[in-house]
């Protein structure tokens, strides 16, 4: 299947400030020089907040990790769970054709899909509440054929059920998802035949229903407001964290970390000698945070290489979009690096982490 970005862009993409908030977290977790290994989350992030993935989302992503566009455009484009135009204001409609779906009717579900949604994959209803397309295997066989919708899957379907699904997701409702047919979960369609003790003093829905339920996100765009931020290792506390997620342990602060106070930096009013240094060679500097220091007037090694615990402090918490980089990606060894043994020295030692 051609995946192209989609004709009309908005013209830009902002995470939410609680998304932001989360992203820096995702970040936080790779060492000096991997924040690359962060995209994957990032992007589905973009699709969970906007529905789609746009080019300005998925470079806002890129400037984020320090990658070229190319980069991160031939991930989006790659996995097909990343999608590349607008899908449904209220549902993306996604029907498992794969064999045991096909065989138990998932040719009847597409015409449903056709029907109601839009005669084509991909395309948006004309009210613009639903999408749908077309999917491989989800690996529900037992509860074939099914669909996914939103996050959760409804199972055992048939074109009368998943009309009515239709009508009542279009109608603001949230129906149960699981077995659309009675069943518990994939136990035999004629009742267990063993385990039976197990029917009294079951949850009212399977697990994974009954999270849904419990959570009720099923079909909900994120904006980041729904889980507390678990990064306790840049300061934000796990405590509120709702049962059943794991809480990462408080680690406590370091003696010399940086703190929100400090002294900004010496700033030139230009490049000397009207040549910036090149800042992208030190690890963790993108496009993004090269033009954010070029704005605070940092241009050269030198200067960062000279920042003592006061100006990181300052840098850590000013760098809009970025706090706390300058500590992460030890900035300054670098600096002093490159200042000692040269670019081409430097980066052969990046390439191990050897700095
Ligand atoms: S074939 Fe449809 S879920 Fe596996």
């Amino acid at each position: 299947m051609l995946r192209r970005l989609h004709k009309d862009q908005p013209a830009s993409f902002a995470f939410t400030p609680a998304n932001l908030e989360w992203a820096q977290g995702q970040i936080s977790k790779y060492p000096a020089g991997r924040q690359a290994s962060a995209i994957i989350p990032l992007l589905w992030r973009a699709q969970e907040q906007e529905g789609w993935l746009s080019r300005p989302a998925i470079e806002t992503v890129a400037d984020m990790l320090g990658m070229a566009y190319i980069r991160a455009l031939e991930v989006a484009t790659f996995y097909f769970m990343f999608q590349l135009q607008p899908t449904g204001r209220i549902a993306h409609v996604q029907i498992c054709g794969t064999t045991s779906c096909m065989i138990c009717g998932a040719e009847d579900l597409i015409k449903v899909c056709k029907e109601l949604i839009a005669p084509a994959p991909h395309a948006l209803s004309a009210d613009g509440n639903f999408s749908w397309e077309e999917v491989e295997c989800m690996g529900a066989c037992a509860n074939a054929p099914m669909a996914q919708i939103g996050k959760d899957y409804y199972e055992d379907l048939t074109p009368e059920k998943l009309r009515d699904l239709i009508a009542r997701f279009s109608k603001g409702e949230v129906p149960v998802p699981g077995p659309q047919n009675g069943r518990y979960a994939a136990e035999p369609l004629s009742g267990l035949t063993s385990l039976k003790d197990f029917e009294s003093g079951r949850a009212q829905y399977n697990a994974s229903a009954q999270r849904a339920v419990d959570i009720g996100d099923v079909v909900k765009r994120i904006d980041g407001t729904e889980v507390p931020i678990q990064t306790p290792w840049l300061g934000k506390s796990s405590k509120a964290a709702p049962s059943g997620d794991v809480a990462l342990a408080e680690k406590p602060a370091a003696k010399g970390d940086a703190v929100a106070e400090g002294t900004k930096p010496a700033a030139l009013t230009a490049p000397r000698d009207g040549a910036a240094d090149a800042l992208q060679t030190i690890e963790g500097i993108g496009p993004a945070l090269e033009k954010l220091c070029h704005e605070l007037g940092i241009f050269h090694f030198d200067q960062i290489a000279n920042w003592g615990s006061a100006e990181i402090a300052w840098m850590d918490a000013n760098l809009k979009g970025f706090r706390g980089r300058v500590t992460r990606d030890r900035w300054v060894a670098q600096a002093k690096l490159i200042g000692e043994v040269g670019i081409p020295e430097f980066l052969r030692r990046a390439k191990t982490n050897d700095y």
